[in-house]
Parts: structure tokens; C-alpha cells; sequence
């Protein structure tokens, strides 16, 4: 494994290797989450590129910035055990040098769900990701389906700026009584742990009732505020059931794919999740 912080090492690094080069960009506090995505990425490529970054521009000013958990040692030593691995861990002045003045503005895809709480939160990812994209050079990329509005906003930009590179959605690591894998749970107590499966169950309620043949987008959303609503630590930002291409929010009757997906506050956690119906 070889670590490397400055873009002009990396690149020369980079060049040496033959053959294909998958992708893992992540923010660190690795989980078994990223794992995976790292582990997808070695089984469909020659050698594996992990970018180490937690992204300055993808913050709020209000938000977790500055508590955002990191842990390069403990992420060093999880990613050990894979071969020919390049960890890229550049510093905030590497990505961002004095003078930068340059974004990626992702717009309709952007704009509803996180976007709309987060305003400047997908034009952080989009300059951040198309930067490292340039500076990895992969042929596959690997992004988690837990933030599936970050995947929608990938897939667009790598579509629009005709980016040369596959973007691989992999599907949700959950714990066993489904909280899904993040590295703000660590945000979480005990007893605020207990209580986030909540976010889980209540995306099963809608979608048991989509199996059932429930198809008002409205009834679905109800489904999942009414699971939510019997937690009292669950303070609910919004409840979704969004197209799961466009991500408008659907009125009246869903057909096709739809995503349901919520964002949750327990504590001092914000967490989101999601499951898709109507896929083939
Ligand atoms: O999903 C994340 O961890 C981040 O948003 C990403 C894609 C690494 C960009 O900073």
C-alpha cells in the first residue's frame, strides 16, 4: 500500500501502473460500508485508487465540518490487507490552493431532497469529485446507493462533462437491525444508537405497503412519518418518495422506479437513508 498527499506524486505513481484502475473516493472513518466499495473495485479492476479527504466546500456553515470524525492511522490499518492499493490523502491547500476559484454545478438533479436543506452541499461533492476524477484518471468509480442523490449528481456530471469513466452504484452495508453503515453514527449514544433503526423500519413500512399495491405517493410518505413519528429522539427533517431518476418529488399516483428516502436528527446526528420500489 502506498500513501501519497501531493498531487504531482500521486500522478507520477499513477503512470506507472498498467491496466484498469477503479476508483473509492471517501472522507475516512472507514466502515464496512467503504469496505465494500473497495472491495468491488480490486474484484473488477486492476489496482485500487482510495482518495482520504474530508471535503471543506461540501459543508455548511453550520455543519459537522470541523467535528467530522477522522482517523487516518485506524483507516490506514483497515485498508492494509488489500493489494496494490494507492491511498491518496491530500491536504485541504493540495485540493483547494490559494486562488481556487473554479466549481461544478450540477443543476436540476441538485436541487430537491438534501439539496434543498443543504444549498451548497452538491457543488462541494461535484467540484471535489470531478477534481479527483482528473487527478485519478479511474476507468470505474464506486459510490455508496446511501447517498443516492450524490449518486444521481455523479452520474449527471460524469454524463454532462463526458468524464472517460464507469460510475458503480453499490448497494447499502446495513447492521443487523438495519441502521445503515455511516461514519457520522459514531455521533451517536447508546441510547440515540437504539433508536436509529427507526429510519429503516420506517422506509420497510412504506415499501411493504407499495408491495401490498399502495401507489399515492402521499400515503407512502404518511407510512414512513407515521414509524418515525413513535420515536421520540427522531426529529424528522423530511420524509421523500421522489422519482428515482429526475429525484422531483411524485404527487398523486408513483409508477416506475421511486425512491423513498428521509433525512432523521437523533442527537447531535443528522442521518439519511433510502430504499428504492418499482425496479426491475
Ligand atoms: O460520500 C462521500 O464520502 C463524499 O461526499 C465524497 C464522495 C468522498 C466527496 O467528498
Amino acid at each position: 500500500m502506498l500513501v501519497l498527499e501531493k498531487i504531482a506524486d500521486f500522478r507520477r505513481e499513477r503512470a506507472r501502473r498498467e491496466g484498469t484502475c477503479g476508483f473509492v473516493p471517501t472522507m475516512g472513518y472507514l466502515h464496512e460500508g467503504h469496505l465494500a466499495l473497495v472491495r468491488r473495485a480490486a474484484a473488477e479492476n486492476d489496482h485500487v485508487v482510495v482518495s482520504i479527504f474530508v471535503n471543506p466546500t461540501q459543508f455548511g456553515q453550520n455543519e459537522d465540518f470541523g467535528g467530522y470524525p477522522r482517523d487516518l492511522a485506524r483507516d490506514l490499518e483497515m485498508l492494509h490487507a488489500f493489494p496494490n492499493l494507492i491511498v491518496f490523502t491530500p491536504t485541504v491547500e493540495e485540493i483547494y490552493p490559494h486562488g481556487f476559484q473554479s466549481y461544478v454545478q450540477v443543476e436540476e438533479v441538485s436541487q430537491g431532497l438534501e439539496g434543498e436543506r443543504r444549498p451548497t452541499h452538491f457543488r462541494g461533492v461535484a467540484t471535489v469529485v470531478a477534481k479527483l476524477f482528473n487527478i485519478v484518471q479511474p476507468q470505474r468509480a464506486y459510490f455508496g446507493q446511501k447517498d443516492a442523490q450524490q449518486l444521481a449528481v455523479i452520474r449527471q456530471m460524469v454524463r454532462d462533462l463526458a468524464f472517460p469513466l464507469e460510475v458503480i452504484g453499490v448497494p447499502t452495508v446495513r447492521e443487523s437491525d438495519g441502521l445503515a453503515l455511516s461514519s457520522r453514527n459514531s455521533y451517536l449514544t447508546p441510547e440515540q444508537r437504539a433508536a436509529a433503526p427507526v429510519l429503516y423500519r420506517a422506509l420497510c413500512a412504506a415499501r411493504d405497503r407499495y408491495t401490498d399495491g399502495e401507489r399515492d405517493a402521499e400515503v407512502l410518505r404518511a407510512a414512513m412519518r407515521a414509524v418515525l413519528a413513535a420515536e421520540p429522539l427522531a426529529a424528522v427533517d423530511y420524509v421523500s418518495a421522489a422519482d428515482a431518476e429526475t429525484l422531483r418529488e411524485c404527487e398523486g399516483a408513483v409508477s416506475g422506479a421511486v425512491l423513498l428516502s428521509m433525512a432523521v436528527r437523533i442527537g447531535r446526528a443528522r442521518l439519511i437513508d433510502n430504499l428504492s420500489v418499482g425496479v426491475d
